[in-house]
């Protein structure tokens, strides 16, 4: 699983701000409009691959009656989001195989997992643990469509690429990042997945540019 190579402890701790400075601050964005698809939906929400907590900072932010649970396989990402005291439980578990009830939560969210999971794995587990009329928000980098965006999001890479000799806890990261949403139609994909186990009001949106995606369904 490539997402054990790129996340660990040599760059958890630095994580918070690459993830910033790398999407020159979209990362905010994006979250923020993720939180203003909630719906007011947001009694018991689970954070999946919650990593160091940002996203649940900004429903947190967002809403004091809303529990939280987090949710993510490494256990160094883990420890960070625990020192945010935004969870009512975190647990360090996968995608594919929830440790938890059927019917359980309001909202499901995620945040640059999708080009990482086994997409029909992690479907049928939304669908299990999520109650009836429970909402799905899942976002993640998508390759633009565009000729002239493409030039521009291979020439990022490469500065990325060379960045990565520098800042070498995140070598791997930087170098492989772009091979993987190209080669990921993770959109496309987990519409059809979500349409086929039952998922209804399916929708896509882009954003900068074509760069990254927000799918939303209901159960
Ligand atoms: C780029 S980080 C995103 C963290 C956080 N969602 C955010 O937006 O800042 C990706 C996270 O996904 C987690 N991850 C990757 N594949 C996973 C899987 N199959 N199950 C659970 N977590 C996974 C990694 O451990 C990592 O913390």
């Amino acid at each position: 699983m490539i997402a054990r190579n790129f996340f660990s402890s040599k760059n958890a701790s630095s994580y918070d701000k690459i993830v910033k400075y790398t999407t020159f601050f979209k990362d905010s964005s994006w979250k923020k409009e993720m939180v203003g698809f909630m719906n007011g939906k947001n009694k018991l929400i689970l954070d999946l691959a919650c990593g160091t907590g940002i996203l649940s900072s900004f429903i947190r932010y967002g809403s004091t009656e809303s529990s939280i649970i987090g949710s993510d396989l490494t256990l160094e990402y883990l420890k960070l989001a625990k020192n945010r005291q935004t969870y009512l439980l975190l647990t360090n578990s996968l995608a594919e195989l929830l440790p938890y009830r059927d019917d359980s939560f309001d909202v499901i969210i995620s945040s640059y997992l999708a080009k990482y999971t086994e997409l029909s794995s992690m479907v049928r587990e939304h669908w299990r643990v999520l109650r009836k009329g429970g909402i799905v928000i899942i976002h993640d980098f998508t390759y633009p469509e565009t000729a002239l965006m493409q030039i521009l999001w291979h020439s990022y890479f490469q500065i990325l690429n060379q960045l990565g000799k520098v800042i070498t806890s995140w070598r791997d990261v930087f170098s492989n990042l772009d091979k993987l949403i190209q080669a990921n139609p993770w959109v496309n994909n987990l519409v059809r997945e979500l349409d086929a186990i039952g998922f209804n009001s399916i929708t896509k949106k882009y954003y900068t540019c074509g760069t990254a995606a927000i799918v939303r369904a209901i159960k």
